[in-house]
């Protein structure tokens, strides 16, 4: 039967489409046709989870349903026909009842800016629906898929812990011990020697209560749409469904696919689309005639043989997996190596998301060089079925297979039918290997299987096959390893193949992905692993120092504590007043967990809406020769184009400070990502499409400059200097006998937020403009949309909601794109949207400064550091947005915590052809601390001192001053240092990581501690200042309204414990609907962590400005509720509105006389990290971290420690993980979470405590609270510190003293070419070699 209308449930809802455009994915149709918002869009490429959905079809062999979790930014729409989706807003909302992962979620403070949450809650969901009582493995394999910038990961862990069976389990054990600690899984329970060092003071309170939750009761789940189940038309139908560029054909026996693919041989057969999907969306593809096979009988089959498996080549990597995982059980293990290894690479294969759809045949005929699975398949030979209208044909999958980069001996009117696999015979073994950036959802750099027969009963080796991914343009086996035929399984055999797998795997110095000899020592790691674990087979055992190098790292149960002091009622209540300290929800968090909460692009399309899509520069140094628009403005759909000519002479300038950058570039280019102009059409996929076919021609120009070492060499820097000077340096290292020097360098830090930059314009009446920008500063907007429109600042009105995440990157960088979408709006005076796709956004809006600092520092026999003389050097990129009051940052925190007496620091700028870096939390300080830690570690090392003991000799200590003259008060410094020791059991656990390292040869294990000293402030006094208007309603009612910004740090809950704290009234009665330049006027960016300490401030005068109206009154009638009293104010004609405004007091800071008081106070903090590498490939985890943090009186406990792990989880990505890459060109390589690694549910320490100082408080601020925001972040070099550690132990086990330099990030390449053995000597027998494909900036 034919069909052309698309018929499939949404939340229980049939939706029955004839209309619907096969472009489209399931995401584009449930936000823009059904309005279900609650689905977002994070990145468009399967890599973050945001817009994850549950899919459930009905199994009619098994007569079951199934569900499984999908990226909704990947599936056709098309691909639903016949199945039931869920969406968020399906399974519950704040308005009818929520669901019990939505109320979990956000009730542990699992949810931040929100923006990730809908899809973490589907994912969850999905598990549960499929097994109402999982384990704690599972949800390690459920989150796979999963990215959150904001949290840390650790609440989400937390809440949803408790649908677990391990956690009930728990539950009772720590019930009888009488203590509650979240999730420790010490079988001493309460005896845990690590509560035995708390004193009597420490408290364990607990952030969120289980027992207030909603029981899950699975009974009460929507049934499956009962059609579904009675009718299977749907899953027979030969579905065709015409669109206008596209056509989508879901034949239903092989013989019509084989005719469509026989007719048009151009067709692409789809599965997942988890390739095609980003070939089309970012790649430019357009295939017209798509095909899904997934009513193919034969493609969809498992047929299990006596000595094989026959896979048909739709079927999904989940089925494969869960088949495999059954076979095991019902086999003997020598029959099953293959199968074990495909499910060992099966869970490490991206998320559970992208497995659940992906299909096997897909894998294959993507021929991608770095498949997980291609390796396995050609080292054992597998036999690939094809099938085409004029036979079929089978090919075993060997060396001929692939004949190319992505090409394969496929014909084009061939398909690949299925895959047969066989059960492995006596005497065969298998082995499959993978190393990537992140462990969990990421693309291999090296993956590797090898095939081993044995001649029956012998160790005379009849077969020897490897098969390399990631070493080259496809998948290949290793031709000289085969020669070892013959030959006998011994010690010699290792050489042997070693210098045979170098020779099999050459790689130039210019070879694509750079990385070429860590490439290459995984190749040989590898092996010799394989080696050792045949060994131990072949032998029974392995000697235990050299068992480390077979252990893989598992997944282990994490557990945490928090500790904190909160006012005497420790209950979260909301009706209760005085709520200030209190683990108060995040006010959005329940909205955000149903898909309620809106941000910019979720406001409902206004009519005559325009898209814009810009036009970029894709040269990084050149003169623009012409801008052609015709074919764009022809294209179908477009409307118009813009460009500097749209903007008045002198109106086309932005910069945030300085004015040096032009909106839309009229003649020099000096980056790539410069705006050149923007298309508008009636919807995104037109208007995007129209902008690449703008015509610009260029003449290059020379240098490209992309790196600090290049601007230094070609004199490419800014004129500003930052110096300052105290004591007296060089007289200091001339009379000193003890001095060292170094020089450290921090790559590039991408922001990642998860909500990119959009916009919406509308204009209104005669020059008012209405903007919803996804900004962190609202008036800057304002400010600039009127410079460049040429109207006053009172006609537009910039309104913000909340923005999903931040994190400095939408400071300024959210301006041009503000602008740009005004100048349209004006011009064809319609409401104008832009929403930059995620490559889009990494690739033009900057980041994270990279720095390099070089430092001497002269210092006594006893450790005291007597001189430090440092230069710092930023990539500011082409223009100067933030980076001189970044580089002042820099400056201000070179020396970390330590008092040195004679400092000299000079900081520049440099000047290259990058996207121009902006503030990023933290603004420059961490990268120049990291200095001042690596420093003092060289010191102790000098010295063969304890670390512990030089940095004790060092801290700042009260009434200290600093290089900049500042005084540093209540310093808290030393108490988080000790705190922390003690906490951390420290010295305790370093004899233990000495014991470990001597009885591991390959694996070592690592400790460090760091502190931290955060200035808080703007270090410049006109952005010291908030406001805040506060009107009450009759009813009594409160509404507040600010000059900060919620992006997910929790100020509105924050604010809003303020107001109810000094009114005397229930959090419940004050509301805080959005911020808006209408409101309140002129107000600083959301930056600099001070959010709550200006605005809490303004706040609170305005509140008590309220209050002393009401004096009188409250005298008077002292026993009316606050309701009844206001109601009464209104009939006394009493204003019910106030204005508080703040300004911080004595902060200013002169560059010429080194005088004032650039800083309000300081945070203190301190954290302690133990890491194990795997010294064999680089990879590492992170054991335990322990934090003591200096807040004040916390304002709210969740939300602080919240900020804490967040803030260190995102410095974990700076220091460890993340790593942009640039080409020489200047193009940034890596544009989204495929290529791009921050950190997932798995990267978290696997116990992770966080203490909140006690007892401190601190004048400067509202209600003695502290600033948190950026301080924490820097306490993550703790974890590259302790990564060097363990380097040092596994350098002193081959004898090597040579110090090393170790960079952040401390990626896996790093940690592997410094653990220096046999297999790198080998490899950089003539030196190591730099990679010529990429530059680091
Ligand atoms: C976020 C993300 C993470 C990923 N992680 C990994 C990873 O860890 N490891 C890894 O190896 N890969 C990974 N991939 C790549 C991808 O998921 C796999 O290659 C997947 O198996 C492709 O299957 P699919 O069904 O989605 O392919 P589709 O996109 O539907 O198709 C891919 C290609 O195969 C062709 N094709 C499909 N079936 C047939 C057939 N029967 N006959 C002929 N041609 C056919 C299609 O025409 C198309 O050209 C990842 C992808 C994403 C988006
Ligand atoms: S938006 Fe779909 S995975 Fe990121
Ligand atoms: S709360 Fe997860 S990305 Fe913001």
């Amino acid at each position: 039967m034919k069909s052309s209308v698309l018929v499939f449930f949404v939340n229980g809802k049939k939706i029955v489409d004839d209309q619907v455009n096969p472009e489209w994915t399931l995401l584009q149709y449930l936000r823009n046709k059904l309005r279900l918002c609650g689905v977002k869009l994070g990145c468009g490429e399967g890599g973050c989870g945001a817009c994850t959905v549950m899919v459930s079809k009905y199994q009619r062999e098994t007569k079951k349903v199934v569900h499984f979790p999908v990226n909704a930014c990947l599936a056709p729409v098309c691909s639903m026909h016949g199945l039931a989706v869920v969406t968020v807003e399906g399974i519950g909302s704040t308005k009818t009842k929520l669901h019990p992962v939505q109320e979990r979620i956000a009730k542990a403070h699992g949810s931040q800016c929100g923006f990730c949450t809908p899809g973490i809650v589907m994912s969850m969901y999905t598990l549960l629906r499929n097994c109402n009582k999982p384990k704690m493995d599972d949800l390690d394999v459920t989150f796979q898929g999963n990215l959150c910038r904001c949290t840390g990961y650790r609440p989400i862990i937390e809440g949803y812990k408790t649908f677990t069976e391990d956690w009930e389990l728990m539950q009772s054990k720590n019930k009888t011990n009488g203590y509650v600690a979240n999730g420790s899984d010490c079988i001493m329970g309460a005896n845990c020697c690590k509560y035995q060092q708390l004193t009597d003071n420490d408290q364990n309170h607990n952030l969120f209560n289980p027992n207030s939750f909603v029981p899950y009761d699975s009974s009460q789940e929507p049934i499956f749409p009962a059609e579904l189940k009675l009718t299977d038309c749907y899953d027979k139908e030969y579905l065709m469904i015409k669109g206008k560029d596209v056509t989508w054909y879901r034949p239903d026996t092989l013989e019509s696919l084989l005719q469509l693919k026989s007719q048009y041989p151009k067709s692409k057969i789809i599965v997942g689309n988890t390739e095609v999907g980003i070939e089309v969306k970012f790649k430019g593809q357009l295939y017209t005639m798509l095909i899904q096979p997934t009513s193919v009988h034969e493609l969809n089959q498992i047929i299990i043989n006596n000595d094989s498996i026959r896979i048909g080549a739709a079927v999904t990597l989940e089925d494969i997996k869960s088949c495999f995982e059954n076979q095991l059980k019902l086999h003997p293990k020598c029959k099953t190596y293959i199968l074990k290894s495909v499910v060992e690479m099966l869970h490490r294969f991206a998320g559970k998301q992208i497995r659940s759809v992906a299909s096997i045949g897909g894998n294959i005929m993507t021929g991608s060089p770095i498949s997980d699975l291609n390796p396995i398949w050609m080292a054992i030979g597998a036999t690939l079925h094809l099938s085409s209208s004029s036979g079929t044909r089978s090919v075993i999958m060997d060396d001929h297979f692939f004949t190319g980069y992505r090409k394969t001996i496929v014909n084009p009117d061939e398909i690949l039918e299925s895959i047969e696999i066989p059960f492995t015979k006596e005497g065969q073994y298998v082995f499959a290997h993978k190393q990537s950036r992140r462990r969990d959802d990421d693309i291999a750099i090296v993956n590797t299987a090898i095939n081993i027969i044995f001649q029956p009963g012998t160790k005379i080796i009849e077969e020897l096959k490897i098969a390399f991914g990631g070493l080259g343009p496809t998948t290949f086996l290793g031709k000289s390893t085969q020669n070892l035929r013959g030959l006998e399984w011994n010690n010699e055999i290792f050489e042997i193949a070693c210098t045979n797998i170098f020779k099999d795997t050459p790689l130039s110095a210019n070879a694509p992905g750079g990385m070429v000899d860590y490439r290459r020592a995984l190749a040989l790691s590898f092996f010799f692993r394989t080696f050792l674990e045949m060994n131990k087979i072949l032998n029974g055992n392995l000697d235990k120092n050299i068992e480390s190098a077979v252990e893989k790292f598992h997944y282990k149960t994490p557990s945490s504590t928090q500790f904190f002091d909160i006012p005497i009622n420790s209950n979260e209540d909301e009706t209760e007043p005085s709520p200030v300290g209190k683990p108060l929800v995040h006010r959005s968090a329940l909205k955000q967990a149903t898909g309620e909460a809106i941000y910019t692009d979720d406001i409902p399309h206004i009519e005559n809406e325009l898209y814009m899509a810009f036009v970029y520069t894709t040269k990084a140094h050149a003169m623009i020769k012409s801008i052609d628009p015709k074919t764009a403005l022809a294209h179908d759909g477009v409307i118009g184009f813009i460009s500097a000519k749209d903007i008045s002479e002198g109106r086309n300038k932005l910069g945030p400070v300085h004015q040096d950058e032009q909106l839309f570039i009229t003649d020099l280019v000096s980056c790539q990502g410069q705006f050149l102009g923007a298309i508008l059409a009636v919807d995104q996929t037109k208007a995007q499409r129209a902008a690449k076919l703008v015509k610009v021609e260029y003449e290059a120009l020379q240098p490209c400059i992309v790196s600090i070492e290049d601007a230094i060499l070609h004199g490419s820097l800014f004129p500003d200097v930052r110096r300052i000077e105290v004591g007296n340096v060089d007289e200091t290292f001339k009379m000193s006998k003890n001095i060292i020097q170094g020089k450290t360098k921090t790559g590039y830090q991408e922001h990642f937020y998860f909500e990119t930059i959009g916009c919406l314009v509308i204009p209104k009446e005669t020059d008012e403009f209405e903007m919803f920008v996804s900004s962190q500063h609202h008036a800057e907007i304002t400010d600039f949309v009127s410079r460049v429109l040429g109207i006053p600042q009172h006609k537009i009105v910039t309104r913000i909601k909340r923005i999903g995440g931040g994190f400095g990157g939408k400071q300024s960088r959210t301006v041009p794109i503000a602008m740009a979408a005004a100048v349209a709006a004006q011009k064809f005076n319609r409401p104008v949207r832009i929403l930059l796709d995620r490559d889009e956004d990494m690739a033009v809006t900057g980041g994270r400064h990279p720095y390099l600092v070089k430092y001497k520092a002269a210092f006594s026999s006893d450790g005291t550091i007597d001189a430090l003389d440092v230069e710092v050097f930023a990539n500011a990129g082409h223009s100067y947005d933030l980076s001189l009051e970044v580089l002042e940052r820099a400056v201000f925190h070179v020396e970390n915590c330590y008092k040195i007496k004679n400092l000299r620091v000079v900081g520049r700028l440099c000047k290259t052809n990058l996207p121009s870096n902006t503030a990023f939390r933290g603004f420059g300080a961490p990268q120049a601390m990291f200095a001042a830690e690596y420093m003092i570690r060289q010191v102790a090392e000098h010295l063969k001192m304890d670390l512990v003991t030089v940095v004790a000799k060092n801290l700042y200590k009260e009434g200290d001053i600093t290089h900049y003259s500042q005084q540093i008060i209540n310093c808290n410094l030393s108490r988080c240092f000790e705190e922390c020791l003690q906490k951390s059991n420290y010295f305790e656990r370093q004899n233990q990581i000495n014991q470990f390292n001597i009885e591991n040869k390959y694996k070592k294990r690592g400790i460090s501690i760091v502190t931290t000293k955060y200035g808080v402030g703007f270090g410049v006094p006109f952005l010291e200042q908030s406001g805040c208007l506060i009107n009450v309603y009759t009813d009594g009612s409160i509404l507040l309204t600010i000059g900060g910004v919620e992006m997910g740090q929790g100020l509105y809950t924050k604010m809003i414990q303020i107001a109810a704290k000094v009114l005397g009234v229930a959090p419940g009665l004050v509301h805080i609907n959005e911020c808006a330049t209408d409101k309140v006027p002129n107000s600083s960016p959301s930056a600099a962590s001070v959010g709550s300490d200006l605005n809490g401030m303004a706040v609170l005068r305005a509140c008590e400005i309220l209050k002393e109206r009401l004096k009188p009154l409250r005298s008077k009638y002292p026993e009316l509720s606050w309701e009844k009293l206001v109601n009464k104010a209104y009939f006394e004609r009493i204003s019910l509105s106030a204005v508080g405004h703040f300004a911080t007091p004595d902060v200013f800071y002169d560059w010429e006389t080194n005088s004032g008081t650039p800083y309000n106070y300081y945070t203190f903090g301190a954290a302690c990290t133990e890491v194990e590498i795997d010294c064999l490939t680089g990879d590492h985890r992170v054991l335990r971290t322990d934090i003591i943090m200096d807040l004040g009186a916390s304002l709210n406990p969740a939300i602080d420690i919240g900020q804490v792990e967040g803030a260190f989880m995102q410095g974990y990505g700076l220091f460890v993980l993340e790593e942009m890459l640039y080409s020489p060109e200047g193009t940034v390589m890596t544009r989204g979470p495929g290529a791009y690694k921050i950190p997932g549910f798995s990267d978290i320490p696997t116990e992770f405590n966080v203490s909140l100082l006690k007892g401190s408080s601190n004048p400067r601020a509202v209600y003695s609270s502290k600033a948190v925001g950026e301080p924490p972040l820097f306490l993550a070099s703790s974890v590259l510190f302790a990564i060097r550690e363990a380097i040092i132990a596994a350098r002193k086990e081959q004898n090597i003293q040579e110090s090393f330099q170790l960079d952040a990030p401390a990626t896996a390449e790093k940690i592997r070419m410094f653990c220096v053995d046999n297999i790198i000597k080998k490899i950089c027998e003539t030196g190591y070699r730099k990679s010529t494909w990429n530059v680091i900036p």
